[in-house]
């Protein structure tokens, strides 16, 4: 299996999926998945999702058709991973007044020391302004993995910057408006046997933190890998936690007994 994002990669699809939302999509045919990355378009403009290092070239000429990049002020993401916050120092330099903002876990346990400038880590009770718009970071331990975990909600237009949940494969459209349950629980059964397989714990607090998101009442869901959704996203929150016990709330058999 080769490493995330370092087959061929198509071209950079540029979506509007909300208001002032862009979705930079770049398809990875050998994983059969897409890599997306959210542009806030507003007076400080936000980048959720650095994408890979080898991604930066084509992301950056992506950016540059909808703003100047060295504009950018905000860089965060959900959790310390390449596909998350690879590139981060490649925008902190082309973008000299652009921070990394991450949940203040991130910050202490991993930022820090990896960026070339220090996070802002933030708590559900940090707002940021980018201009018209608004957001908080709720904290999601181990959802959908890391103990830094968070998602970013902007609250005027309540679109949910979903990082790996709802994630599925295919080179699918950038919208939904139907249902994302029964492909994310497909991409689950498909990654549960292979080499990747525990990628997402259930824990005690998994369907709380749903539910918690849940009742933000998200009218889009800005998904990492797949198909972003339109609409009232509360019910899809709820029904995930279900999802995320059948594949990964069972404990499974040890394939090798201890032997005495
Ligand atoms: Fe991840
Ligand atoms: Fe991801």
């Amino acid at each position: 299996m080769n490493s995330f994002g370092k087959g061929r990669l198509t071209m950079t699809a540029i979506h509007e999926i909300a208001s002032d939302v862009f979705r930079l999509s770049i398809y990875v045919p050998d994983l059969d998945m897409q890599f997306n990355h959210f542009l806030v378009r507003d007076e400080e403009p936000l980048l959720f999702h650095t994408g890979l290092k080898v991604m930066f070239p084509a992301l950056r000429d992506a950016v540059s058709k909808l703003i100047d990049p060295t504009r950018l002020r905000h860089v965060a993401w959900s959790h310390f991973e390449s596909d998350e916050c690879g590139a981060l120092n490649e925008w902190l330099q082309l973008a000299p007044q652009a921070q990394p903002v991450c949940t203040l876990v991130g910050k202490l346990v991993n930022v820090d020391d990896y960026s070339i400038r220090p996070a802002i880590g933030m708590t559900a009770d940090d707002v940021l302004y980018t201009g018209r718009y608004r957001y908080r970071f709720y904290r999601s331990p181990h959802i959908p993995h890391g103990w830094d975990a968070g998602v970013l909600f902007e609250e005027t237009c309540r679109t949910l910057f979903c990082s790996d949940l709802f994630h599925h494969f295919g080179n699918v459209e950038a919208v939904t408006t139907t249902d994302l349950i029964e492909p994310t629980r497909q991409a689950m059964h498909q990654l549960q046997q292979g080499p990747l397989a525990g990628y997402m714990p259930y824990t005690h607090q998994t369907e709380s933190v749903l539910r918690t998101l849940a009742d933000l009442n998200p009218q889009t869901l800005a998904v990492m890998h797949g198909s972003s959704f339109s609409g009232p996203a509360g019910r899809l929150l709820t029904e995930l936690a279900g999802v995320i016990k059948e594949y990964f709330g069972q404990a499974k058999p040890e394939a090798c007994s201890q032997h005495d």
